[in-house]
C-alpha cells in the first residue's frame, strides 16, 4: 500500500518524548491499567482517539485572532452558520460544545421513559446520553458489520429489516426515532451508504419516526461514498453530504473530528420549530447563549474554517490513506483488523489476536496495555470494557467484537510514526500467548471504561 503524502507542510512541531520499557511498565501500572489515567507525556504516540487531537491550519490559526467573543451575535457565528447551511442544508445550526453536549440537549427532548432508539450503532456517549435520558438503545448493524474478515464496501450500513421487525414486534409507540452514526465508529469507522440512509428515511416516513445523524465524520464518509458508491463517483463531497443529510431530521455532530477543532459541536434540525424551541430551552441553561453555545468566539472562526477544510479532497484521500497505509502493514504482518479498514483508524480484532484471553478479560483493552509497554503507543478498547453493564440486570454485557483501536489524528503524525506503530504491533503478536487478561478491580455506573481501575490477571 503505498502512502498517500501529506497535502501540507509542517510549519509548528510539538516534541514527543521517548521513555523506557520500565519507565512504562511502572507508570502504566500506576494508572491502574487505564490508559485515560496517564500523563499524555508519557505517550510517545497517541492514538487514543482521533478526538480534538488535529492540527489546525494556518488559516484556522489566523481565525483564532479574529474571532468575535461578543457574548451575543457574535461576528463568528455568523461565519460559522453560513458555513453550516452550505454544507449540511438544515434551516437551524445550533454551535454546542462538543458532540456529546449535543446529545445531552437532544435526546431528553426527544426521549419519552422507556422508549427505544435504534441505530446503526450507537458510539459510547450516545448510547450514555440515551440511557439518561429514559431511553434504552438498541444496535441494530449490519450482517457484514460484525464480521472483520470479509470485505464489504459499507459496513456501518444499518440493517433495515431488523429496524421494521423491531418497530413492529415492541410498538411504533414504543419507539423515538433511529440514530444514524456516519462513519459508524464503533464497527470500526465503517461507512454508511447513501442508499441505506434512503432505506432507513422510507421506514422512518412509513412509521413516522424522527432519524438523528450523529455525524462526527460525516466528510470521511461523503469520500468513502465518492469512493464506492457508483452513483455519486463524479460528485463533490458537498453534494454528498447535502444528499446523505436530506435523509435525516437532526444531527448531532462533535466537531472534534472532521471540523478538524481541538472543541466543538453543532446541532442542526432540518425544519421543526418544535423541536428547535426545545433545543433552545435546553441549550441555554446548559451550554450558554444560542449564539456561542459554550464556545469562545474563536472557537466558533475556527470550527467556521475547519468545517470546509474537512471537505477538501486531496485531504481526504491522504486522511484515509493513512489508515489504508497502515492497515496494509497489518496485511502484511498477518495482523487481525476490521476488513476493509475504516476512516479514523484501523481497529485490531484483538479477539482473533488474543484467543486465549476470554471476552470478560477484556482482549482489546489487554492489547492496548501491551502496546503502551511496548512502545509508548497508546489506544484503546472498543469491546466489552467498553460496554456498560446492562442497566436493569447489571450484568457485564459482552460486545459483538473486541477491538483495540488505533486512531489516527487528523495531520498530526506521519508515515515513519505509522511504521513504528506496525513494528510494535509485530513484536506483541510474536509473543502474543503471554499478553495477560485484566479485571476490573473497581468502575462507576456509566462509561466505567474512562475511569475503571483494572488489574492484569495472573495465572
Ligand atoms: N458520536 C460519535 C460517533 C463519536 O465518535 C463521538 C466521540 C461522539 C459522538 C461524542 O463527541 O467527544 O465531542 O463529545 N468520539 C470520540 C472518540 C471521543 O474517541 O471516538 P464528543
Amino acid at each position: 500500500m503505498k502512502y498517500i503524502a501529506e497535502p501540507f507542510k509542517i510549519k509548528m512541531v510539538e516534541p514527543i518524548r521517548m521513555t523506557t520499557r520500565e519507565y512504562r511498565e511502572q507508570t502504566i501500572k500506576d494508572a491502574f491499567y487505564n490508559g485515560f489515567s496517564l500523563r499524555a507525556e508519557d505517550v510517545y504516540i497517541d492514538l487514543q482517539t482521533d478526538s480534538g487531537t488535529g492540527a489546525m491550519s494556518h488559516t484556522q490559526w489566523a481565525g483564532i485572532m479574529v474571532g468575535d467573543e461578543s457574548y451575543s451575535g457574535a461576528r463568528s457565528y455568523f461565519h460559522l452558520m453560513e458555513a453550516t447551511k452550505e454544507i449540511f442544508g438544515y434551516a437551524y445550526n445550533q454551535p454546542v460544545h462538543q458532540g456529546r453536549a449535543a446529545e445531552k440537549v437532544l435526546f431528553p427532548a426527544l426521549t419519552k421513559p422507556g422508549q427505544y432508539w435504534l441505530s446503526n450503532t450507537f458510539f459510547d456517549t450516545t448510547r450514555g446520553h440515551v440511557g439518561l435520558a429514559g431511553g434504552r438503545p438498541i444496535d441494530l448493524v449490519c450482517a457484514e458489520g460484525l464480521d472483520t474478515t470479509t470485505y464489504a464496501d459499507f459496513k456501518g450500513n444499518a440493517d433495515v429489516r431488523a429496524m421494521r421487525t423491531f418497530i413492529n414486534t415492541h410498538g411504533v409507540e414504543n419507539i423515538a426515532g433511529i440514530v444514524m452514526t456516519i462513519t459508524n465508529n464503533t464497527v470500526g469507522g465503517q461507512p454508511v451508504s447513501v442508499a441505506n440512509m434512503r432505506e432507513v428515511r422510507e421506514l422512518a416516513d412509513y412509521y413516522g419516526l424522527l432519524i438523528v445523524i450523529d455525524a462526527a465524520r460525516f466528510a470521511e464518509n461523503a469520500m468513502f461514498v465518492k469512493q464506492r458508491e457508483v452513483e455519486f463517483r463524479t460528485s463533490t463531497i458537498t453534494d454528498i453530504t447535502r444528499e446523505t443529510f436530506s435523509y435525516g431530521d437532526i444531527y448531532a455532530l462533535s466537531a472534534k473530528k472532521d471540523a478538524i477543532v481541538n472543541m466543538g459541536g453543532l446541532i442542526g434540525v432540518r425544519d421543526d420549530e418544535e423541536i428547535v424551541e426545545k433545543i433552545k430551552a435546553n441549550v441555554i441553561p446548559f451550554e450558554g447563549y444560542l449564539t456561542y453555545g459554550g464556545l469562545a468566539g474563536r472557537d466558533i472562526e475556527a470550527l467556521a474554517i475547519g468545517l470546509k477544510e474537512g471537505l477538501n479532497e486531496d485531504y481526504l484521500a491522504y486522511r484515509l490513506g493513512q489508515s489504508q497505509y497502515l492497515a496494509g502493514l497489518f496485511d502484511e504482518a498477518g495482523i487481525p483488523y476490521q476488513t476493509p479498514v475504516g476512516g479514523h483508524g484501523v481497529f485490531i480484532d484483538a479477539g482473533k489476536l488474543l484467543p486465549h484471553i476470554p471476552w470478560y478479560q477484556f482482549p482489546g483493552h489487554a492489547l492496548a496495555i501491551e502496546l503502551y509497554i511496548e512502545a509508548g503507543i497508546r489506544a484503546c478498547d472498543i469491546g466489552s470494557l467498553l460496554m456498560d453493564r446492562d442497566p436493569v440486570t447489571g450484568e457485564p454485557q459482552q460486545a459483538a467484537s473486541e477491538f483495540t483501536r488505533l486512531a489516527i489524528p487528523r495531520r498530526v503524525y506521519t508515515q515513519a510514526h505509522l511504521d513504528v506503530v506496525a513494528d510494535a504491533l509485530k513484536s506483541i503478536k510474536a509473543r502474543a500467548e503471554q499478553v495477560p487478561g485484566y479485571e476490573i478491580t473497581w468502575e462507576p455506573r456509566v462509561l466505567r471504561h474512562f475511569t475503571a481501575h483494572l488489574q492484569p490477571v495472573k495465572h
